[in-house]
């Protein structure tokens, strides 16, 4: 069975169970500042989750397009992917639990003809919010689920809302058993890898406020997910997505672009392939490559891409790389419109960035130049090729062997780890310290950011108040607080003029490293729910402020400039959004 076929099954089976067809939204949500891109089939649906009733009726299905950016260190492996569609049903107020999850088995058992003796399922354990989903495991087991596939888990069958409010609930997922060689255990370990989850029916039931309350929602829904790229690599038996038919095409065309075969475990094609994939969609719905938002995570997948294709030794622009990988994948997806409407936007957008990330590694050949006077190049200096210019590792030692000059590839080690610490927070949600570059304006402003986040407690006498997000780019900063009124022209005159006495005072920036609890312990401020190593980076600004932070940050607040608040407006319900500027 290939993609549409699938689709195709997927969509008449629902409608046949009294289904509409609802289209496939766009990847850049409208109307919602909770969330950079589409991430599953429910996002465009939260008003009718919430109870907004919806012209087609109560009972929806989709195939949705949507980007997960949170997951982009793990793409390169067989199966997690940027872009990728989503099979889609909603029961909005209508049936709930028992109904959802015998249609859902019917597809999959009936109608893929995936054998029950290669699935399992998991249900809520429970928790102070909500209790254990015993109806669930019973419908299953009515089914002809036995004990020992049903397990119970605590978080992973969470599911909340896709920002920081809305419609969530408990969940109920499937996973079939991936290897033709072994037969499937008769006892279910979510932890096996084997096992593959191919569905998720959420049972929402909650709405999430903006305390973080789950409150008993009015309407029951139901959100149903499977992915299309892992259920067609299952009914192929297939051990590799890049070897389904959404993907091959593309593989191919790398494989002729960069005369090398991929044997099956080619990070660098997959990344490729995926980044270029992602990218192709991602223009096609409105998105430029640039400093911020989209576009910032634009201009990360075309350049980290080219910077694969380097490593294949690909002539990028002799070859039109970019370019020619996206007319495969305009190829594959000829049921989009949109691709096939903005072709030529998409192709030349992607010659552009090809053609300025050109500008920068010449510039950066430039650096290295200057760098080599000395005879090494130190950790930061490596790290600076790296991250500025898009060197890879191997390219900075190429060229440095070439010198007979040696690189400090332990401290390049060292700033890449506090990089990639910065890169996961920065993943999550939002891009939470969404520094677009390193560059001593974003340094300045980043530093900024620290002290707004202070000030705003002090001003405000609300030790409550905590950070919700922030994104810099060159210009200005972009931060997001909990409270829940507008400001006044006196708190925001307040605020700035307590940071700019403070950016007078000279006061120099200091780091620490400190275990997550010393750094706890001596009150630091930090997005706690974020994944942090065992070592964290405390910055402090003298005693005003003290955050946990990968950084990077000015030396002495003496650098800055005068701050200056340029916006104040809302952001989401009880968050409020400051942008402002250093002058
Ligand atoms: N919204 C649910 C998911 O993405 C179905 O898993």
């Amino acid at each position: 069975m290939n993609r549409k076929q699938l689709i195709k099954k997927y969509i008449d089976f629902f409608k046949s169970k009294d289904h509409k067809e609802i289209p496939n939204a766009s990847l850049i949500p409208e109307n919602d500042p909770t969330v950079l891109f589409t991430t599953a089939g429910m996002h465009p649906l939260v008003p009718f989750l919430l109870g907004e009733k919806h012209p087609q009726g109560k009972r929806l299905v989709n195939v949705q397009r949507c980007i997960r950016t949170g997951d982009i260190d793990e793409v390169g492996d067989s199966f997690h992917h940027t872009f990728f569609e989503m099979l889609g049903n909603w029961s909005l107020g209508d049936y709930f639990k028992k109904e959802a999850i015998e249609m859902t088995f019917e597809f999959i058992n009936k109608k893929l003809k995936l054998p029950i003796e290669r699935l399992a399922v998991t249900c809520f354990a429970g928790d102070k919010n909500a209790e254990k989903d015993k109806e669930s495991a019973e419908v299953w087991k009515s089914l002809g689920f036995s004990e020992e596939r049903i397990v119970f888990l605590g978080k992973d069958n969470w599911w909340d809302p896709a920002g920081n409010t809305g419609p969530c609930g408990s969940c109920t997922e499937q996973f079939y058993w991936k290897p033709n060689n072994i037969p499937a255990p008769k006892v279910f370990d979510s932890e096996d890898k084997n096992w593959v989850e191919i569905g998720n029916d959420v049972l929402m039931q909650y709405n999430k406020d903006e305390k973080g309350n789950y409150n008993l929602a009015k309407q029951k829904n139901i959100d149903f997910g499977g992915g299309v790229e892992r259920t067609i690599t299952i009914l192929n038996g297939l051990e590799d997505n890049y070897l389904a038919d959404m993907w091959k095409p593309i593989i191919k065309k790398i494989e002729k672009i960069s005369k090398k075969p991929y044997k099956g475990n080619e990070r660098e094609m997959r990344i490729i392939a995926d980044h270029i994939k992602a990218a192709t969609f991602i223009i096609a719905d409105g998105a430029v490559p640039g400093n911020a938002e989209q576009g910032y995570v634009l201009r990360r997948l075309i350049r980290r891409a080219i910077r694969n294709l380097r490593k294949l030794d690909v002539p990028i622009l002799e070859m039109d790389a970019t370019v020619e990988i996206a007319k495969e994948v305009i190829k594959i997806y000829d049921d989009y419109e949109i691709l096939q409407n903005n072709k030529k936007k998409i192709l030349d957008e992607l010659k552009k960035e090809e053609n300025q990330f050109q500008k920068t590694l010449d510039k950066g050949l430039r650096e290295f130049e200057k760098m080599s006077g000395d005879k090494k190049i130190d950790g930061k200096e490596s790290f600076l090729l790296y991250q500025s210019y898009g060197f890879p590792v191997e390219m900075i030692k190429e060229l440095a062997g070439e010198k007979g000059i040696k690189v400090d590839e332990k401290g390049f080690e060292k700033e890449l780890a506090s990089h990639q610490e910065l890169s996961r927070t920065a993943s999550a949600g939002k891009f939470k310290s969404g520094l677009a570059d390193n560059s001593e304006q974003t340094q300045k402003l980043h530093t900024a950011c620290h002290m707004l986040n202070e000030a705003l407690r002090v001003v405000l006498k609300d030790k409550n108040i905590f950070q919700k997000g922030s994104n810099i780019t060159s210009e200005r900063l972009r931060f997001d607080f909990n409270f829940d009124r507008k400001l006044t022209d006196e708190e925001k005159k307040a605020i700035e003029d307590l940071i700019n006495k403070k950016i007078k005072q000279n006061i120099p920036v200091e780091l620490e490293e400190l275990t997550l609890e010393d750094a706890k312990k001596a009150g630091a401020q930090g997005v706690f729910n974020s994944k942090y190593g065992e070592k964290v980076k405390v910055y402090s600004i003298g005693d005003f402020s003290k955050e946990i932070c990968a950084g990077p940050h000015v030396e002495n607040t003496s650098e800055m400039g005068i701050f200056k608040i340029k916006k104040e407006e809302s952001s989401s319900a009880g968050v409020r959004r400051i942008k402002a500027v250093l002058e």
